[in-house]
C-alpha cells in the first residue's frame, strides 16, 4: 500500500475543565498559532483536527472544545463517547478551577461510560503560567502531580497558550496516549 492510500486513525479527544482556564485558547494556538487576549466563552461544543505523525502513523487528532460554563454545558453521553483521551485544564491562578477538576473527570467517565474508568487515559493542563511572571499563581506543580498520581497514571504539563509554551508538547502527549488508547 502507498503513502496516499494508507489508512488514517482518528483520534477523538475532548477538552474539560471551568470557564476561562484557557480551553479555546489553546487549541487556537495549537492548530492556529494565534491567541487572542479577548474572552469569548464557548457555547456548547465545536471540533477542530489537525494531522500529525506518530513514529510511522498517520493520525488525524479531532479535539473536541467544550463549554466551561454551566448554562451551556447540554453534551450527552453520545458526545463523550469514543473519545480516546480526555484533557482535563485548570488555571494555575485560580484555586476554584484546580478544586473541580475532580467533578470534570467524574462527569467524563460518567457520560463516556469507558470499559475500564480506573485505567482511562487523562492528561492534566495547568495552564497561563505566564501571568504576572508566575507570581500570582495557587497551585503548587507539586500539588498537580500529586493530584495526578492519586487518581493514577495521569500525566501533568504546565502550559502558556498565550506564548504557546509546552502547547505543542501538551498535545503531542495528548496524541500518544490517545493513539495508545485506541
Ligand atoms: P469557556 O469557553 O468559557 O469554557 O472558557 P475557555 O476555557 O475556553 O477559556 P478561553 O480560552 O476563552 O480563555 C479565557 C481568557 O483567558 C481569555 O481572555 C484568554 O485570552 C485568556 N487566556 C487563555 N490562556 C491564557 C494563557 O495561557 N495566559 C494568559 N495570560 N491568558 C490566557
Ligand atoms: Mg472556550
Amino acid at each position: 500500500m502507498d503513502g496516499s492510500t494508507r489508512k488514517r486513525t482518528l483520534l477523538k479527544v475532548i477538552l474539560l475543565g471551568d470557564s476561562g482556564v484557557g480551553k479555546t485558547s489553546m487549541m487556537n494556538q495549537y492548530v492556529n498559532k494565534k491567541f487572542s487576549p479577548h474572552y469569548k466563552s464557548t457555547i456548547g461544543a465545536d471540533f477542530v483536527t489537525k494531522e500529525l505523525q506518530i513514529d510511522d502513523k498517520q493520525v488525524t487528532l479531532q479535539i473536541w472544545d467544550t463549554a466551561g460554563q454551566e448554562r451551556f454545558q447540554s453534551l450527552g453521553a453520545a458526545f463523550y463517547r469514543g473519545a480516546e483521551c480526555c484533557v482535563l485544564v485548570y488555571d494555575v491562578n485560580v484555586l476554584r478551577s484546580f478544586e473541580t477538576l475532580n467533578t470534570w473527570r467524574e462527569e467524563f467517565l460518567k457520560q463516556a461510560h469507558p470499559a475500564e474508568p480506573d485505567n482511562f487515559p487523562f492528561i492534566l493542563l495547568g495552564n497561563k503560567i505566564d501571568l504576572d511572571g508566575g507570581n500570582s499563581r495557587v497551585v503548587s506543580e507539586w500539588q498537580a502531580k500529586e493530584w495526578c498520581d492519586s487518581r493514577g497514571n495521569i500525566a501533568y504539563l504546565e502550559t502558556s497558550a498565550k506564548e504557546g509554551y509546552n502547547v505543542d508538547e501538551a498535545f503531542l502527549c495528548v496524541a500518544r496516549t490517545a493513539l495508545a488508547n485506541e
